[in-house]
């Protein structure tokens, strides 16, 4: 990766939006097309909630949670088929980090502030040129709030609970939809209403409803966001 003396120089797209809208999918795709890196920052989440679970560390210890971020070493590389892959302190964890109960953690470690503020220098750090495709729910918001270009991700619960369902099915996951949909929506309303970086469009971000969209639509909207000057 190359980086620039004036790190702020380096263009930025932030897709934010809650889970299962489509973010990570779009993005990644997005990022392949401008030729961008990708962060996917709930993936830096989910791994400081994973990690934290092998410690069997207390959720609700801020302190040793703090600490966990600090010592927890979170990898990305593509597999040789192209699938993305995370490596957390050294093991292969992506199977485990898509699970709901990841998601929930992540979501519980995510309130916390000083998690966030110390998630904060190592999610900027992969600003660099030619530009960065930034995923997550406070991207356009507090991460990269000049970025040029914005959008906030949405769909339908029921949609968004459909999505991860076949997501999961296809890896060979069992859960119920119902149960899903009662996940999702729980997630949404804790991502939404905590004190600290609450989940929110961020002013000028560009709105797309993913409901009933098939991934290339979307990716042409956002693509056209793009072609637009940054703001
Ligand atoms: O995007 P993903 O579903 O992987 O994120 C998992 C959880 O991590 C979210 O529910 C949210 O609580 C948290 N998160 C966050 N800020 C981000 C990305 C994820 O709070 N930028």
């Amino acid at each position: 990766m190359q980086t620039p003396a004036n790190q702020s120089s380096v263009p930025v797209l932030t897709i934010d939006g809650p889970s299962g809208s489509g973010k990570g999918t779009i993005s990644r795709i997005v990022a392949q097309r401008l030729g961008w890196h990708y962060l996917d920052s709930g993936a830096l989440y989910r791994a400081v909630g994973i990690a934290a679970s092998w410690a069997d560390l207390d959720l609700s210890d801020p302190s040793a949670l703090v600490r966990c971020t600090f010592d927890t070493n979170i990898g990305f590389r593509d597999d040789p088929s192209g699938e993305p892959r995370v490596i957390v302190n050294g093991q292969d964890a992506t199977d485990e980090l898509r699970t709901e109960t990841a998601g929930g953690a992540a979501s519980a470690i995510a309130a916390i502030p000083e998690v966030r503020a110390a998630l904060k220098d190592r999610q900027r750090a992969f600003r660099q040129l030619p530009g960065l495709v930034a995923d997550g729910r406070d991207m356009g918001t507090v991460i990269f709030p000049d970025a040029g270009h914005k959008v906030f991700l949405t769909a339908s619960a029921d949609e968004r609970a459909e999505r991860r369902h076949k997501q999961l099915k296809d890896k060979g996951v069992s859960v119920t939809l119902d149960g899903l949909l009662r996940e999702i929506l729980a997630r949404d309303a804790r991502d939404a209403n905590r004190a600290v970086a609450p989940l929110r469009p961020a002013d000028g971000a560009v709105r797309i409803d993913t409901t009933g969209l098939g991934i290339e639509d979307v990716v042409a909207q956002v693509l056209d966001v793009m072609s637009r000057p940054a703001g």
